[in-house]
């Protein structure tokens, strides 16, 4: 039988409490006669090894998980450490090297969900956000100089390269094939920034004629909030920018809900690399330790997980067993207007699971 080996990061906050939870499920999952065993390492990376190391993961950290199968990410975010330090040293840490450029994160409104959207219905919103995951405003380029003094300056450059957009727009053309209405809207604002989004949008109509069975469109990024919220039906596929897609895929998990129910995928395309998989969301200092932290985003993201690795059946029993649990308010947690725990969702997501193989 094959066994799949998993690096599971809770890293801080709620990312500690839906990993577990994340776990439990995938265990349950591959306990069920799905044909594959899941062997989990785990790795206490994050703030609190920060506190005793002085980084955020060992030096050698990414060689301890370069030949895994796949990441289970939780959050990287800690009350008493710089959001930059975290970020960068762990979770960027991993992203960046591993070369896991591109960041899908599929959004639609599950069953039992409602949208703070009035009259918008489950069929309204399915999207996936494709978001560059490798460079553009988040390339880490930029610095500071005269700290603390009047003539202070920092600068943050945005690096964008043909060999770049050319391989995000191609991805997310091909992920836009692959589903039914084959659809692309691309997002840009080569408006005011006119060096690298033109070359962004050059490059995507020259992509796009490899992909002349595929519609698509284009939007500058404000308009883009307004088409979201207004005519959320006439979206499907979308790439982004880093920073564009990471506010956009923040909006469209409140409107489909909430924040804690979304997903992503940190894919390597090419394989050189393990892929990573993780909630949307963060650390939630506000919730953290309360029990109430919304697993679905994490299951959500497990199910991409089992894609990845090829385990169709697998994610699609678990998908199944999301969609069965949030269809019932009993199973709803406070961010989606219930008083549901994280312990109660996820035993009631492994009822499902079991139940679907009887
Ligand atoms: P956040 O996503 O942690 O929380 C935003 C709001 O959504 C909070 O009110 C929180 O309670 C709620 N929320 C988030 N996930 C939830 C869940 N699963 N269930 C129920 N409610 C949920 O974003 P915030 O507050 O901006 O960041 C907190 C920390 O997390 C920061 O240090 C930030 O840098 C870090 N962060 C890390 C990310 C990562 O590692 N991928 C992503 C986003 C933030
Ligand atoms: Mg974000």
């Amino acid at each position: 039988m094959k066994t799949y080996k998993i690096a599971a990061i809770p890293g801080d906050g709620i990312g500690t409490e839906v990993v577990a939870a994340g776990v439990e499920v995938l265990n349950a999952l591959a306990g069920r006669d799905s044909g594959f065993t899941l062997r989990f390492d785990h790795f206490d990376w994050g703030g609190a090894y920060y506190k005793t190391h002085g980084r955020m993961m060992p030096e050698n950290g990414r060689d301890l998980i370069r030949r895994h199968d796949a990441i289970l990410f939780g959050s990287a975010g800690h009350p008493d450490i710089a959001d930059h330090v975290t970020l960068w040293g762990l979770r960027l840490a991993i992203c960046q090297p591993f070369d896991q450029y591109a960041n899908v994160r599929p959004i639609r409104i599950l069953p039992g969900i409602t949208s703070p959207l009035r009259h918008v219905n489950d069929k309204d919103l399915d999207w996936v956000i494709v978001r560059e995951n490798s460079e553009g405003e988040y390339a880490g380029v930029g610095g500071r100089v005269h700290q603390d003094s009047p003539l202070e300056a920092a600068t943050d450059v945005a690096i964008f390269t043909r060999a770049g957009v050319e391989r995000i727009m191609r991805f997310a053309f091909r992920l836009a094939r692959s589903r039914p209405r084959k659809l692309l809207t691309v997002v840009t604002k080569s408006n005011a920034q006119r060096h690298a989004m033109v070359m962004w949008d050059e490059i995507a109509a020259q992509v796009a004629r490899e992909f002349t069975d595929i519609g698509w469109d284009k939007m500058l990024v404000d308009a883009m909030t307004v088409r979201m919220v207004t005519r959320p039906q006439t979206l499907d596929t979308v790439v982004a920018t880093n920073l564009h897609a990471d506010i956009l895929s923040d909006l469209a998990a409140a409107l489909a809900g909430s924040l804690g129910i979304a997903p992503t995928a940190n894919i390597n395309p090419e394989r050189t690399f393990p892929s990573m998989f993780e909630p949307v969301h963060g650390s939630a200092f506000d919730i953290v330790g309360k029990g109430i932290a919304n697993p679905i985003g994490t299951f959500w993201s497990s199910v991409m997980l089992l894609e990845h690795l090829g385990e169709r059946a697998a994610a699609g029993r678990l998908m199944s067993a999301i969609e069965r649990v949030t269809a019932d308010s009993r199973f709803h947690t406070p961010d989606l207007g219930g008083k549901a725990r994280t312990v109660g969702v996820t035993s009631a997501v492994i009822d499902a699971i079991h139940d679907a193989n009887d």
